[in-house]
């Protein structure tokens, strides 16, 4: 069967993207350096891997896959099962790994596979929590069976350079090997995907280094060595001052230093420091609790149960959120009138018709309603003094709530420790820098947007309005463009 014919099933499920040759054959022509090497691919789907060298081994728990390995790969050993299983109980150890781990996101990596992997990271030093996705877990077990002096190179996903989760890989690399080489690719490796993938190349099993490799390149090119090395990143560094994250070091050492010599600034506060910053109200049923003026008025529904709420970052003005911005949005009767039950001792009558018609006995059955005491109680209802963004394109939004709406968790409530920061905050909002610091703190998301975690939004940079004032905009400008290539809104 050709390459181009197999496309296994369950492709997302499974983390089962398969590898361009180009790809496969650099990554195999650098990890094995002698004909007699013992190669493992742990998830080697279709063979690819394994076809570039007969003394190979291949793990795949696809058993179509499998089989497909099988035939192309006459040479090699194909173990059909779960590679953790198999890998705590074989003797083999590898001069090199190599292949493409599984992406599986931690809500769909679980049960006996996930315990499996975490007992055998546990054992070869590395902890996990919960949140890890499976290529992590992957690449330790793998590393884990390479012979003193081997070598690993493996195609990662993009999250190595900002995912919590990455952290505790990195650092178990770090321990295990003389070199750790990571190769970010700015064009798609996988085009099909919207997630964007990077190239791992370690060596020297056994020993241990102080730092991390990195190589910046906007789009592969096949070759038989990792490409020449652009910065040496001290692990102490990633660790204390760039909160385990690689993606800073996309940028140019200029650009990294005004951030850090303004975060480091006397009066440089972070968000945290001035605000609670926390999402918005999850209601359970956002129709049902979402009311359009002219809905409200045909229940009966009165004001004192009804709040103003901005429903999404596509709704909110450019600068303040204004009376007048919410009385236009009634007038065009849209369903921004939230039902907010919190704290009533008593319903009135129109409400309990609402609450029992056929939409509200349909409303209650959702997961969230029935999980609380009162189903029709939305809880975390805040009328915070700013609205921030929880997802971006070009840029982050931070909205003051002069209307005094409430919203959903598709934004950030931030209200103010003390009224007295509102300059402070203004002026760094209206800062280039405060972008810069959003880019930095933030992550990328795919099809181009940045995310802002609630623990991400806590870490924007706000620094006094005299420091911004003598920042360079023209250097932060840059940082922020090239940012946002490498996520590809400004490609
Ligand atoms: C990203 S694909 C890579 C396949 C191949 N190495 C390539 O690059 O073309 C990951 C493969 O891992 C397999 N897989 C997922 N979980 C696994 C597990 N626990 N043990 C072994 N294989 C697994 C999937 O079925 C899929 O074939």
């Amino acid at each position: 069967m050709s390459r181009i014919d197999y496309q296994p099933a369950n492709a997302k499920l499974n983390g089962a993207y398969f590898t361009p040759d180009a790809v496969v054959r650099s990554l195999v022509s650098w990890a094995v350096q002698d004909e007699t090497d013992l190669m493992l691919d742990p998830s080697c789907g279709d063979g690819r891997f394994l076809a570039g060298h007969v003394n190979s081994v291949g793990v795949e728990q696809d058993p179509a896959s499998a089989s497909v390995a099988k035939a192309r790969a006459a040479g090699a050993l194909v173990h059909e099962g779960d590679f953790f299983r198999w890998a705590a109980n074989t003797e083999l150890r590898f001069d090199c790994a190599a292949g493409n781990p599984p992406f599986i996101r931690y809500q769909l990596f679980k049960g006996e596979t996930r315990a499996a992997a975490q007992a055998l990271c546990r054992r070869s030093g590395a902890q996990f929590s919960g949140l890890a996705s499976s290529w992590a877990p992957f690449l330790v077990a793998a590393g884990s069976l390479v012979k003193p002096g081997g070598r690993m190179a493996f195609v990662v996903p993009a999250e190595i350079g900002h995912a919590p989760y990455a952290a505790p890989l990195l650092e178990w690399l770090a321990s295990q090997f003389a070199h750790v080489q990571l190769i970010a690719v700015r064009d798609k490796l996988f085009p099909e995907l919207s997630e964007d993938c990077w190239l791992l190349y370690a060596e020297g099993r056994g020993e241990s280094t102080h730092h991390l490799s990195l190589t910046r390149l906007s789009n592969f090119s096949a070759s038989n060595a990792p490409p020449k090395v652009d910065v040496e990143v001290p692990l102490e560094e990633w660790r204390e001052t760039w909160n385990r994250r690689l993606r800073p070091f996309l940028l140019s050492p200029d650009q990294r230093q005004i951030y850090l010599d303004a975060t480091m600034a006397e009066g440089s506060r972070r968000l945290s420091d001035i605000a609670t910053a926390g999402i918005g109200y999850v209601s359970g049923a956002n129709n049902f609790f979402h009311l359009r003026p002219s809905e409200a008025k045909a229940w009966g529904i009165p004001r004192t149960v009804l709040t103003p709420a901005i429903r999404n970052a596509r709704s909110l003005p450019s600068a303040a959120l204004k009376v007048s911005d919410l009385r236009r949005m009634e007038r065009d009767d849209a369903p921004m009138l939230l039902l907010n039950l919190r704290n009533q001792d008593k319903l009135p009558a129109s409400v309990r018709r609402y609450l029992d018609s056929t939409a509200g006995k349909q409303a209650r059955t959702g997961f969230k309603c029935r999980n609380r005491a009162q189903w029709y109680a939305v809880p975390d209802v805040r009328i915070p003094d700013y609205f921030l963004a929880y997802m971006s394109g070009r840029s982050v939004a931070l909205v003051e709530n002069e209307a005094k709406a409430t919203c959903t968790n598709s934004l950030h409530a931030v209200t103010l420790h003390r009224e007295a920061d509102r300059p402070a905050l203004a002026a760094a909002h209206a800062s280039k820098f405060f972008q810069l610091s959003c880019e930095l703190e933030g992550h990328p998301l795919g099809g181009g947007m940045l995310k802002l975690e609630p623990r991400e939004a806590a870490r924007i940079v706000i620094p006094t309005p005299e420091r911004i004032a003598a920042l360079d905009d023209e250097l932060i400008g840059d940082a922020i463009s090239e940012l946002q290539r490498w996520r590809h809104y400004a490609d």
